[in-house]
């Protein structure tokens, strides 16, 4: 989101994260790292959650793009529910002070264990993707002696015009019940012991930077729900999913302002006097984060010159799973002119390639680069490929610094394997 001033820049030549110039702290802390400002989450919370209360919609993040305790409590103290689609996110949650009745639980493959959790926790409401799974959750109900506040998550069948690997609202996609089987399947959950009907939920992919695949999902939810209160069911939160995109590259993605979405929210669902949620995730936390590294080599072939990084695609997947862009910048702008690197990491994989042929201000061996907007799907979607540590995590207020993950040691990392007794 652009058009809206961003705490990642530069001061000078000095790339700055708020008011600490990123050269200062690479001089205290070994790269690579993940790099957080506390006023871009607040800013961008504070710009969505206004647009949307004016729509008595609200904001529950959608915790799978940063889980980390630090981000969580600074959304938690902004007055945000949470979105989370296991027991771990669910914990997490709640640790981070996130109330119980302002948390919804998503996801098609919920287990015994994690209902049974999130059922003893008192969450506002269950998401159910499935026959099978109301079903589950009945049974556990009755067993119990609880009751599940729940919302069917419906496919509405919608193009959302997205990467294939994050659309999720098209009848082939694994997510939801199909539209055309609402009333069925409500009048089936009602009839189930356990079970309080009181919702309805949609999510259509993310990254999404049109309106109209929204639009078309509000109105579909807006004529299901009066369809279901025709048949009896009483309908009093709508849950609208995430998905609102953001711009990684100024030069293709121009996202909507969140006012025209929440002028669609009011046009479509306001009247229909329900609690109205939505989930961002990408939208809140994009733009709050940044990956420091380090070139660690130049290599010059015949075609090419490869800037090969210390992060790599277990760091950070983006790029190698979506091929999606991410900004690239120098920390210090100390050479102006610009050069054509293919921009890697160190993982021994030809897809551990962060950019293609991009040019960017030249650079030397040794000098830090910025990989911006890294905040979401950044950390959490990291690994331990090529026994590589989960890395550092920092969160910037103002001039001050602080550690919010610390850096996996390779002991803690190999400790976790365990011998056969026979071997
Ligand atoms: N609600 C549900 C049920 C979801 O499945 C998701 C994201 C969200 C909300 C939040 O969507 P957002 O506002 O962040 O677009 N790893 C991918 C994105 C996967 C999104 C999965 N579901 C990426 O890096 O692009």
């Amino acid at each position: 989101m652009a058009q809206f001033p961003c705490q990642f820049n530069y001061v000078e030549d000095a790339f700055h994260v708020e008011k600490l110039s990123i050269t200062d702290l690479t001089k205290k802390v070994a790269t690579p790292f993940y790099l957080y400002s506390y006023s871009e989450i607040k800013q961008n919370y504070q710009r969505l959650s206004q647009a949307l209360n004016k729509v008595n919609a609200q904001v529950f993040y959608a915790v799978k793009a940063n889980s980390n305790q630090a981000i969580l409590k600074v959304l938690a103290s902004l007055g945000s529910g949470a979105d989370v689609v296991s027991e771990g996110e669910l914990k997490r949650a709640l640790q981070a002070g996130i109330p119980a009745n302002k948390i919804v639980f998503s996801g098609v493959g919920k287990t015994a264990s994690e209902i049974s959790f999130a059922l003893k926790s008192g969450i506002l409401q269950f998401n159910v993707e499935s026959e099978a799974e109301l079903e589950h959750i009945s049974e556990l109900c009755v067993s119990l002696k609880l009751t599940a506040k729940i919302a069917i998550r419906i496919n509405p069948d919608i193009e959302a015009n997205t990467h294939a690997k994050i659309s999720t609202g098209k009848a082939e996609n694994k997510f939801g019940i199909e539209h055309t089987r609402t009333l069925d399947i409500y009048q089936y959950a009602a009839n189930l012991p356990g079970i309080q009907v009181q919702g309805i939920d949609v999510h259509i992919g993310s990254q999404i930077n049109d309106l109209e695949p929204f639009e078309a999902s509000f109105k579909r939810i807006s004529e299901l729900v009066c369809q279901l209160r025709d048949k009896g069911h009483e309908i009093e939160i709508i849950d609208i999913g995430g998905g609102l995109g953001v711009s990684y590259d100024a030069e293709t993605d121009e996202p909507f302002d969140i006012n025209e979405y929440a002028s669609l929210v009011e046009q479509h669902l306001t009247s229909l006097g329900c609690n109205i949620i939505v989930e961002p995730g990408r939208s809140l936390l994009a733009s709050a984060g940044a990956l420091i590294t380090q070139v660690s080599y130049i290599k010059n072939t015949k075609d090419k010159q490869f800037l090969i990084l210390d992060a790599g695609m277990n760091d950070f997947a983006r790029p190698s799973l979506y091929d999606a862009y991410h900004q690239i910048l120098p920390v210090s702008l100390n050479k102006k002119e610009n050069a054509i690197y293919d921009i890697v990491g160190p993982v021994c994989e030809t897809g551990d390639t962060f950019a293609k042929s991009r040019s960017i201000p030249s650079v030397q061996q040794g000098d830090y680069l910025v990989i911006k907007d890294t905040g979401a799907y950044g950390s959490t979607m990291s690994s331990n490929y090529n026994t590589r540590p989960f890395i550092q995590e920092i969160m910037v207020k103002d001039s001050q610094f602080s550690t919010i993950r610390e850096l996996q040691t390779l002991e803690e990392l190999i400790s976790k394997d365990k011998l056969p007794d026979w071997l």
